[in-house]
C-alpha cells in the first residue's frame, strides 16, 4: 500500500512493509515484545547501529539471522557519543533505505527511538569503563566510550537479547563492550564479526559517504599500510616500533592524511605491547583524511 502525497517519507514505507519488519519506536513496547519472545523460548539476536546501513552492518545482521529466532536491529544516532566539534549534525541518514535493507535481510524488528525516548529531560546515568576505553580513540575522544557503553547498556536492557553482534572494524568499541558485559555480569553473548571492506580494501563505514573522490582515493592507502605491516610481521619482524614507524610512513605518504595514532596493542585490553606475538597483536590506526576521521585495524 502506498500513501498519496508522502514524497517517499518513512511512514509511506512503514505502511508498504506492514506485517514484515516491525518498526518499534517506544521503549515500553520493545521491552514487552522482548519479554513475550523470551517467555516463548525464542532466541533474540541484536545488532545495534546508527543507521545508514552498508554491507558491514548487513554482515552482522546475517550472523544474527543464522543464530537467532528473532532479529532486532536498532537505529539510533546517539548524539552524546559525538564530541562537541564532531559530525553529529551531518551524520548521514536514510531511514527508507535502511528499512528496505532490513526487510531484505530478514530482520524482524527495527527499534528506532526518538532522542527524547532514550534520554528524557533530567537523564543522568552513565556507564564508564576505566581501562580499555581510555586508550587509542579514548585519548582523542575522551567521552566517547562512556556514551557508547551507556547507549549499548540501555539498548541491551530494552531489547533483552541472548546475543549481540558487533564489528571488528571498531575493535576498541567491541573490546570495551565485551569488558562491560563481563564486568557487569550481563548474560548476553557478544559476537564480533570480521571487517567488511570495499574492493580496494577500505573498511566500509557510514562516514565514507563524506569523502570526495580524491579523499576516497587517498583513503585506500589505509588498508595498504595495514597489509604492509602484516607482511613485515609475517616475514619475522617482531619489533613494534619498527612496524609502527613503517605503517605511519605509508599513511603519511598521502598529502590528505594525518595520523591520529598508529599503535600495536593487546586486542583485549588495548594496552601497548613491545614485541609482536603473532595472532595476539592488533595494529590499530586512526587518521584524518582532511576533516574526515577514519579508523581501521588488522590482527597481526
Ligand atoms: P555504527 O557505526 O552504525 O556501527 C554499527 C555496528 O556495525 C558496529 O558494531 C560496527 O563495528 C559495525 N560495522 C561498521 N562498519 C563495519 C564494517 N565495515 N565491517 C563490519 N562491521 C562493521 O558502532 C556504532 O554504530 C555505534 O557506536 C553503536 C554501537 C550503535 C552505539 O551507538
Amino acid at each position: 500500500m502506498r500513501l498519496q502525497g508522502g514524497a517517499g517519507n518513512q511512514w509511506e514505507c512503514l505502511m508498504a512493509n506492514e506485517g514484515k519488519v516491525k518498526v518499534i519506536r517506544s521503549i515500553q513496547e520493545m521491552q514487552s515484545i522482548a519479554r513475550e519472545l523470551r517467555s516463548k523460548g525464542e532466541r533474540i539476536g541484536f545488532v545495534p547501529t546508527m543507521g545508514y546501513l552498508h554491507r558491514g552492518h548487513l554482515n552482522l545482521i546475517e550472523t544474527a539471522r543464522d543464530k537467532a529466532d528473532k532479529v532486532v536491529v536498532s537505529i539510533f544516532v546517539n548524539r552524546i557519543q559525538f564530541g562537541p566539534n564532531e559530525d553529529f549534525q551531518r551524520y548521514p541518514h536514510d531511514f527508507d533505505h535502511d528499512l528496505a535493507a532490513c526487510e531484505e535481510a530478514g530482520v524482524d524488528y527495527i527499534f528506532y527511538p526518538e532522542e527524547e525516548e532514550m534520554y528524557p529531560k533530567g537523564y543522568s546515568t552513565y556507564i564508564n569503563e576505566e581501562a580499555c576505553s581510555k586508550r587509542l580513540c579514548g585519548i582523542s575522544r575522551p567521552h566517547h566510550f562512556r556514551c557508547v557503553l551507556t547507549v549499548v547498556g540501555k539498548l541491551f536492557n530494552i531489547v533483552q537479547p541472548d546475543f549481540a553482534v558487533f564489528g571488528q572494524k571498531d575493535a576498541q568499541q567491541a573490546a570495551v563492550i565485551k569488558k562491560m558485559a563481563a564486568d557487569l555480569h550481563l548474560s548476553i553473548e557478544i559476537i564480533v564479526n570480521r571487517t567488511i571492506r570495499e574492493e580496494d580494501g577500505l573498511a566500509m563505514s557510514s562516514r565514507n559517504a563524506y569523502l570526495t573522490s580524491r579523499q576516497r582515493e587517498d583513503a585506500g592507502v589505509i588498508y595498504q599500510a595495514l597489509q604492509k605491516a602484516k607482511e613485515l610481521v609475517d616475514s619475522g619482524i617482531v619489533n613494534t616500533d619498527r612496524v609502527q614507524a613503517e605503517t605511519s610512513n605509508i599513511l603519511q605518504s598521502k598529502r590528505r592524511l594525518r595520523v591520529i595514532y598508529v599503535e600495536i596493542v593487546n586486542p583485549e585490553t588495548m594496552e601497548p605491547i613491545k614485541e609482536i606475538v603473532s595472532g595476539k597483536s592488533l595494529l590499530a590506526v586512526a587518521v584524518w583524511v582532511d576533516e574526515v576521521r577514519l579508523i581501521d585495524n588488522i590482527l597481526l
